[in-house]
């Protein structure tokens, strides 16, 4: 039988839909999450090492995400009765780097049929045809999908780096800036371009005190840590 092939969603494409099993029960994506960011992730499988590692890092974390008004989903084509021992094998025998009793709350969707991780790219053959690979969608509250991150089984993610887009998007979005490389809260944000001549030798002539241009394209201000933080975390 001939395979369907289905594309790949992509960045400013609506969040696939779909319902599914998962161990905090049934689901109905991306609408149960709406007005709400969410992190949907796919591991490879259930236990095995670099997944536990992530699993305990993410669930520990899982409070700061909240606090962001972001949930986490996770999938793998596990199903759900070894996604429920995996879990309980975690928070009572897993210790790990200084992680331990640590309780997956986040719901882990079953996808045994692949049909989640076929609509969402996770099966990428060429490194595994039986196991979803390390994909992270970013999906805003509107249900688009915002930003994409793909690993290698090998490899585990870095959870500081998923946290760090996440406030940076938020960011963005709240105060319609850009992010420079390895912005974090309180470093120099990237302004709009400037749409006109005038609005560029404006920029230029140094006439906005709060923005400094190291051209007339490339120009930035400051946000404090502070305001980024009551805007997005509401702290
Ligand atoms: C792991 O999570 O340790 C793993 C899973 C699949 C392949 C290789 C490693």
């Amino acid at each position: 039988m001939e395979e369907k092939i289905v594309a790949m969603p992509r960045i400013g494409d609506k969040a696939p839909e779909f319902t599914a099993v998962t161990t905090q029960g049934p689901i109905n994506f991306p609408k149960d999450y709406s007005g709400k960011w969410v992190i949907l992730f796919s591991h490879p499988a259930d236990f095995t090492p670099v997944c536990t590692s992530e699993f305990m890092t993410f669930a520990t974390m899982e409070k700061q995400f909240e606090e962001a008004n972001c949930k986490l989903v996770g999938l793998s084509v596990d199903g759900l009765f070894s996604h429920i021992a995996w879990l309980r094998t975690i928070k009572e025998k897993i210790q790990y780097k200084g992680m331990k009793d640590v309780e997956v709350k986040f719901p882990l969707i079953e996808d045994i049929t692949m049909e989640v991780a076929k609509k969402y790219g996770m099966m990428q053959p060429g490194e595994s045809a039986t196991k979803a690979v390390r994909a992270v969608f970013f999906i805003d509250p509107k249900g688009i999908i915002r930003a994409i991150i793909y690993y290698p089984l090998s490899l585990g993610r870095n959870f500081d780096e998923l946290y760090r887009a996440l406030i940076a998007m938020q960011t963005a979005d709240a105060f319609n800036v850009a992010m420079p490389a390895d912005w974090r809260p309180g470093d120099e944000v990237i302004v709009p371009p400037a749409g006109s001549c005038g609005v560029a030798k404006e920029r230029m002539d140094g006439k906005d005190k709060d923005v400094t241009c190291h051209d007339w394209f490339f120009c930035t201000k400051k946000i404090d840590k502070d305001t980024v933080l009551k805007t997005v975390l509401k702290k």
